[in-house]
C-alpha cells in the first residue's frame, strides 16, 4: 500500500511538475512572444510595432495581436496625474493606477513627473505602450492670450494660428503632448459661462477660427517637438444649455444641429483635428455622451473621422444621473457601444468593460476598432519613439519674448470700442486721467477661466500699461471691490475724479465668474460697480468705461453714464500695453464683436442669424427695444472707411457655376487701420425657413489713410446658398439670392 502510495504521489508530483512547467512555458511563451518578433523582413530583433519606418496602420495591428484584454482595456482609460487645481473637477492622484494607463490629465508644469510616468510605462510594463499625456491649454500654457471669444473679435485667423502654435510648443516641451481644444461650441446666451471659451453666436466664425486654432496645434505634423493634438469640444450642442445653466439637458432641432451646431465641428474634422470630446448634455432625450447618432453616424461613418472621442470629466458615469444608465457598468456599455472611445476620469470602462465583452455586450472587435484610433495618435505623435520630454532652459520653454508679443498683439486686435461719443478718444498728453475701478490695478482675473499654468505675476495690469504710456498723467483710487455692499471708497474716487479730465473706469468680472460651471441668471455686473459708475458721473467729468469680462454684458445702465466704451475682453499676460496704446491713439482699434451685447438679460438669447419673425412689425417687448445694444461685427475706429457699391461678375448663374462679388473700400479718415469686410449671404424664399442674414466669409485688411482696398468673395452657390436639412442633406434651389456687406446688398439670381 505503501509502495502504491508513493508511486501515486511521485506519479501526481512528476505530473504536476510537467503541468508547472507547462505553465510556466506557456507563460514564457507569450512573454517570449510579445518579446519575441513575428519574423519580419525588416530588423528580425525589433517588434514591427517597434519600427519607426513601419506604416502606422501596420504598427496597429501588430501592437493589437500582442495585447491582452486588459492591456486593451487600460489605453480606453484616462485619468489624473499631477496638482489637480481645476476646482470643477477634484479627483484622486497617479498612484492608484497601473503603469500602462492609456492617458493622464497631466495637471503639472514641467515634464518631470511626466518623464517618470512614461518611463514606468516604457521599461516596467510588457509591451512599453507610452503614455498620452493632455491638458486645458485652452488660451495658452504658461504665456496666457486673451480668451477664445475675445480672439474671436479680432477676425485675424492667422494670429489665432501663431497664438495657438506658440501655446501648443509651450506645453509640448513641457510635458503635454494633447491639449483639450479648441473649444467651438455655437453660443448665444451670454448667462452661460462657457461663452468664454468660444468664438461667439456663428457657425461659420467658430468653424473657421476653430480650424486655424487646429492648424496653430498640430503644425504640419504632430510627431513634432512643438506642436501637440487637438480636442475638438464639445460635440455637440452644448451652448444651448437651457436657461444659461451648465451641464443642463439641450434641445436643439435635427435641422439646427446640421445647421448650427455641427458645421464648426466637420470643418474642423477636415482640418485634421486629432481627437473630439463629447459633451455633458442631453441632446433631445440622448446625453452626447452616449450619442450614437452623433458620435458614430454622423462623427465616424458620416464624416470618416478617424481619430478618437473622449467623454468629458466623469461623464460616461454621469449617464447615471442623467437616467440612461442604471449603473456604472450600464453606463460604460451604453457610452461606448455609442462610439466613445476613451472614458475620462472616472474608470467606468477599466471597472467593466472586461465583464462586457465576456458576456457578449462588447466585442473584441469594437475594442480593437477604439484601441486603434488611440495607439493611431500615439504613433503621430512620435511617442513610440520619443516618449519623454526632453529638458529645456526654463527661458526656452516659457514666457519667451516672441510668445509675449503674440500675446500683446492678439489683444490689440480683440479690443472692441464699442462707443466714443464725440470722439472722447484717443485721450491727449495733457489731460489728467482718473483711474478707478476693481480692474485697474487687477491681475488675477485678467488670466481669464481657463489660465492653464498662467500666473498672475506674469499679468501686465491695466494700470501698468498706463502707466508707460501717460506717465505721470495718472491719478488712482480704487472705487470698489468687484462685488459686495461696501461703498466706502465712493467718496475718495469722486475726490480723485474731480481733481483729474476725464475718469478711466476700470470695470469688469472675475475670472471665476465665467468659463465651466459659471452660469449667471443675470450679465449686469454687480450693482456695487454700477453705483460707483453713477456716483462717479455726478462729478461732471467724462467717463471712459474699460471692462475685462469673459461673457457678452448687460449695460443698458452704464452705458448713458459713459461717453466712450472700450471692451478688453479678458486679455491674459498682455493686456495693459494694447489698451494704453488704443486708449492713447498709438494703436487704432480693430475689432469687432463675434457675439451679440444684449440691451439687457432679459432679451436673451439674442443673435444677428435669426429666422424671420411671421409679422417682423409686430412682436416687440412691451418694455423695452428688441434691438440689442450692440450688433455682431460691431466696433469702432478712430479712422472711417467708406464702403462702396457691390459688383458682381455676374447677376445670373447655374448651381454649379460660380460668381465674384466685389466691394471697395476706402480709409477715409485720418489714421491708418485694420478694416475687417463680413460677407453675408440671404435667401428670403426656400422650401425652408433661413435665418435673415448667414455669415459665409469674412477677410481683414490693413489700410493705409486714404487707401482703398478692393474686397472680394468668389461665390460657389452649393457652399454659399445652400441650405442643409435635418438629415445633413445640402440643397441649393433656383431663385434670388442676396450678398450683403453692412448696408449694401446685391441681388444674384440662381438659375437651374
Ligand atoms: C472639464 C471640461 C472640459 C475639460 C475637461 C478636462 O469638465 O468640461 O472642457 O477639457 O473637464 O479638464
Amino acid at each position: 500500500m505503501k509502495k502504491v502510495f508513493i508511486k501515486k504521489t511521485l506519479v501526481f508530483s512528476l505530473l504536476l511538475l510537467f503541468a508547472m512547467a507547462g505553465q510556466a512555458q506557456s507563460a514564457e511563451t507569450s512573454a517570449k512572444q510579445s518579446k519575441t518578433p513575428h519574423k519580419t523582413k525588416g530588423n528580425p530583433i525589433t517588434p514591427t510595432y517597434k519600427r519607426a519606418d513601419a506604416p502606422i496602420d501596420t504598427r496597429i495591428s501588430d501592437l493589437l495581436s500582442r495585447m491582452t484584454l486588459e492591456e486593451k482595456i487600460l489605453q480606453l482609460s484616462q485619468y489624473i496625474t499631477g496638482l489637480n487645481d481645476n476646482v470643477n473637477n477634484i479627483g484622486k492622484q497617479e498612484d492608484e493606477y497601473p503603469n500602462n494607463v492609456g492617458s493622464y490629465i497631466y495637471f503639472s508644469d514641467n515634464a518631470k513627473l511626466r518623464n517618470e510616468l512614461q518611463r514606468r510605462a516604457v521599461n516596467e510594463t510588457r509591451l512599453g505602450i507610452p503614455i498620452l499625456f493632455g491638458f486645458d491649454v485652452i488660451h495658452g500654457f504658461r504665456t496666457i492670450y486673451p480668451i477664445p471669444l475675445a480672439q474671436g473679435c479680432s477676425w485675424n485667423t492667422e494670429l489665432i494660428s501663431q497664438s495657438c502654435a506658440m501655446s501648443a510648443r509651450e506645453a509640448r516641451m513641457s510635458g503635454t503632448d494633447w491639449t483639450f481644444s479648441p473649444m467651438i461650441d455655437v453660443a448665444r446666451d451670454g448667462r452661460w459661462g462657457r461663452v468664454a471659451e468660444g468664438y461667439g453666436e456663428d457657425p461659420y466664425t467658430n468653424a473657421v477660427m476653430g480650424a486655424a486654432a487646429v492648424h496653430g496645434y498640430q503644425g504640419r505634423s504632430l510627431n513634432n517637438t512643438s506642436n501637440v493634438a487637438a480636442c475638438l469640444k464639445h460635440f455637440v450642442g452644448y451652448g444651448m444649455s437651457e436657461g444659461g445653466r451648465d451641464y443642463t439637458a439641450t434641445n436643439v432641432s435635427r435641422q439646427s444641429l446640421w445647421d448650427t451646431y455641427l458645421p464648426p465641428y466637420e470643418m474642423c474634422i477636415k482640418a485634421g483635428a486629432a481627437t473630439v470630446m463629447s459633451a455633458f448634455n442631453d441632446i433631445n432625450g440622448v446625453p452626447a455622451t452616449a450619442n450614437h447618432y452623433t458620435l458614430t453616424e454622423v462623427l465616424k461613418k458620416r464624416w470618416n473621422f478617424d481619430g478618437f472621442v473622449v467623454s468629458d470629466w466623469n461623464a460616461v458615469e454621469q449617464l447615471i444621473p442623467q437616467g440612461v444608465a442604471a449603473n456604472r457598468k450600464e453606463a460604460a456599455s451604453k457610452a461606448f457601444s455609442a462610439g466613445l472611445d476613451m472614458d475620462m476620469k472616472d474608470g467606468c470602462y477599466q471597472e467593466h468593460m472586461s465583464d462586457l465583452v465576456k458576456e457578449g455586450k462588447i466585442t473584441l472587435q469594437q475594442i480593437d476598432a477604439s484601441v486603434a484610433r488611440i495607439l493611431r495618435l500615439k504613433f503621430q505623435l512620435g511617442l513610440f519613439e520619443n516618449p519623454y520630454t526632453p529638458s529645456y532652459k526654463e527661458s526656452e520653454r516659457i514666457l519667451r519674448t516672441e510668445d509675449k508679443r503674440i500675446a500683446a498683439r492678439m489683444a490689440e486686435e480683440s479690443i472692441v470700442l464699442l462707443k466714443n461719443e464725440n470722439n472722447l478718444l484717443p485721450l491727449n498728453k495733457n489731460q489728467k486721467i482718473a483711474v478707478i475701478g476693481p480692474m485697474a490695478k487687477d491681475k488675477e482675473n485678467m488670466l481669464g477661466s481657463w489660465k492653464g499654468h498662467g500666473r498672475a505675476g506674469d499679468v501686465e495690469s491695466i494700470y501698468e500699461g498706463l502707466e508707460k504710456e501717460f506717465g505721470s498723467q495718472l491719478l488712482y483710487a480704487a472705487g470698489c471691490d468687484f462685488d459686495g455692499e461696501d461703498t466706502s471708497g465712493f467718496a475718495s474716487a469722486c475726490s480723485t475724479a474731480s481733481q483729474a479730465d476725464v475718469v478711466l473706469l476700470c470695470l469688469g468680472e472675475k475670472r471665476e465668474w465665467s468659463g465651466e460651471n459659471a452660469s449667471r441668471s443675470t450679465i449686469a455686473l454687480p450693482h456695487i460697480q454700477e453705483q460707483l459708475t453713477t456716483e462717479l458721473q455726478k462729478c461732471g467729468k467724462p467717463i471712459v468705461l474699460v471692462l475685462s469680462n469673459g461673457r457678452p454684458l448687460e449695460l443698458c445702465r452704464l452705458e448713458p453714464l459713459c461717453k466712450a466704451i472700450v471692451e478688453l475682453w479678458q486679455p491674459g499676460i498682455a493686456g495693459g500695453t494694447p489698451l494704453a496704446g488704443i486708449l492713447s491713439g498709438r494703436i487704432n482699434p480693430s475689432g469687432k464683436l463675434c457675439i451679440t451685447f444684449p440691451l439687457t438679460s432679459g432679451q436673451i438669447p439674442i443673435y444677428y442669424n435669426a429666422r424671420q419673425s411671421a409679422r417682423p412689425d409686430q412682436g416687440q417687448y412691451q418694455d423695452i427695444s428688441t434691438l440689442p445694444l450692440y450688433e455682431f461685427t460691431h466696433g469702432l475706429s478712430y479712422t472711417t472707411y467708406s464702403y462702396g457699391n457691390l459688383s458682381a461678375s455676374t447677376m445670373r448663374i447655374t448651381k454649379n457655376d460660380k460668381l465674384t462679388v466685389e466691394i471697395p473700400v476706402t480709409n477715409t479718415g485720418d489714421m491708418d487701420g485694420y478694416e475687417t469686410v463680413h460677407w453675408f449671404i440671404s435667401d428670403p424664399y426656400c422650401s425652408i425657413s433661413r435665418p435673415i442674414k448667414e455669415l459665409k466669409k469674412f477677410e481683414k485688411r490693413f489700410l493705409k489713410k486714404g487707401e482703398t482696398a478692393l474686397f472680394s468673395f468668389e461665390i460657389e452657390p452649393k457652399r454659399d446658398f445652400s441650405y442643409i436639412n435635418d438629415n445633413g442633406s445640402r440643397f441649393i434651389e433656383s431663385g434670388d439670392y442676396y450678398v450683403i456687406v453692412k448696408d449694401k446688398r446685391i441681388k444674384i439670381e440662381v438659375v437651374d
